[in-house]
């Protein structure tokens, strides 16, 4: 199989004029990867600016709640702006460095890639461009924020959906035209080769760190590794520390929305609504028509509503070693609110799919069962999202108090109060 190809997915469909920038990036990726100094600097800067390795916690109560079954959790919420993404951004920007690359532009849907994109930039001291879906800016403004505090440009996207798909294309397009001094940060799992694999590296961190840390406090590996699928990044961070024990079961949870009959889920491998094609540079699962249109995604969680999938993960539900399953928008938000009721974590909406997997298929294992869940994000970035679907009346009037406060602001602007 030739390079950059998993099963029959991946590969490299690029505009002639991305070839010679996709033949350096691979060029210095594969340097890298074969240079144990630079994966020991990825880890010390992980250590000391990010906060690995992150803790793996028994979640004590929802395990008693289920007869005794043990439950644990990944916490790469704790890692530095809350999310996995702080991870494939740092080590990609240190092979900018590397590249002697000056400009960073990278796609996000949640934000949570953008604000980690963002802090990398600052730290690294890299100019920084955002593209984001109109409609996420919209329904992730607190990341926005942040991404125009810490210095970055966030460029809204207005075409087609105006979600994670379209600002692919955007960012794509800036590329073509400026890559002699920007590098692309992708930010999951997917796209053109070296990406999949090379973020997949960079996120193998979390298994590694698993696996150690479940031995230590299980005493055995887990049956069962559950972890959210939006392009596939977390999943693949995971999965890669127990690929090579047949034992355990790895189980993606993708976007089921408002239930895969409706159609308005962005379940790939879950559901059979997606068809194999090319598009975005690589052969993967994608949602699209017959006539090769992406379709229309819903997810209440904006990370995970992308219409691709890693092609990585492609090949593993391919070959039987992954299993793929979806929950939909309300389990999810069930999920989050009994994570944050028997554990006190504050998971995100994304990462909440994977707790709902988890616990629906809980009751039918047997009762010696360890299972471990990856909660790739933290849910401070969805309390908009969430206080609109928990509908809490105490959240509204202390949003109204805010509109009035800032109308009144507007209309004296005077009035510093
Ligand atoms: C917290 C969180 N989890 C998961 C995802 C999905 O991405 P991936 O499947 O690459 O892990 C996102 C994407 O934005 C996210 O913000």
């Amino acid at each position: 199989m030739s390079q950059g190809y998993f099963g029959a997915f991946g590969g490299a469909f690029i505009p002639e004029i991305l070839h010679q920038t996709f033949a350096e990036l691979t060029a210095a990726y594969e340097a890298a990867r074969a240079d144990a100094d630079f994966w020991s600097e990825y880890l010390t800067v992980m250590e000391n600016y990010s906060g690995r390795p992150t803790p793996l916690t028994y979640a004590e109560n929802l395990s008693a709640a289920f007869g005794g079954r043990r439950i644990y959790i990944k916490r790469e919420d704790l890692n530095q702006t809350g999310a996995h993404k702080a991870n494939n951004v740092m080590g990609q920007g240190l092979l900018v460095k590397r590249m002697g690359k000056s400009r960073v532009i990278a796609e996000t849907g949640a934000g949570q890639h953008g604000v980690a994109t963002a802090t990398m930039a600052a730290r690294l001291g890299l100019e920084c461009t955002i593209y984001m879906g109109a409609k996420d800016v919209a329904r992730q403004r607190p990341n926005v924020f942040w991404m125009e505090q810490l210095g970055a440009t966030v460029i809204p996207v207005t075409s087609g959906d105006q979600t994670l798909k379209d600002a692919v294309n955007e960012a794509m397009r800036d590329w073509v035209g400026s890559m002699d001094g920007t590098h692309y940060v992708l930010g999951t799992a997917c796209g053109a080769h070296p990406f999949p694999e090379m973020v997949s590296w960079f996120q193998s961190v979390i298994g590694s760190e698993a696996r150690g840390q479940i031995l230590k406090q299980a005493g055995r590996l887990p049956d069962r590794v559950y972890a959210c699928v939006g392009g596939g990044s977390n999943a693949m961070g995971i999965f890669q520390g127990f690929l090579d024990a047949p034992d355990v079961e790895l189980i993606g949870v993708e976007a089921g929305g408002l239930g895969l009959a409706t159609g308005l889920h962005a379940a790939r491998l879950a559901s059979a609504d997606a068809e194999v094609g090319i598009a975005q540079g690589y052969k993967t699962y994608f949602l699209q028509d017959d006539d090769g249109q992406m379709k229309t995604t819903h997810s209440v969680a904006a990370g995970l509503d992308y219409v691709g999938v890693s092609p990585i993960l492609a090949n593993l539900h391919e070959t039987g070693r992954a299993r793929f399953i979806a929950a939909t928008d309300a389990e999810v938000v069930e999920a989050l609110k009994r994570l944050m009721k028997a554990e006190g974590i504050i998971g995100a909406l994304e990462s909440s799919h994977a707790v709902a997997g988890a616990l629906r298929e809980l009751p039918d294992t047997p009762e010696d069962t360890v299972i471990l869940i990856n909660l790739s994000g933290r849910g401070d970035k969805d309390i908009f999202t969430i206080a609109d679907a928990l509908h809490d009346p105490k959240w509204e009037a202390f949003i109204q108090e805010k509109a009035d406060q800032y109308a009144k602001r507007a209309n004296n602007p005077g009035d510093a109060s």
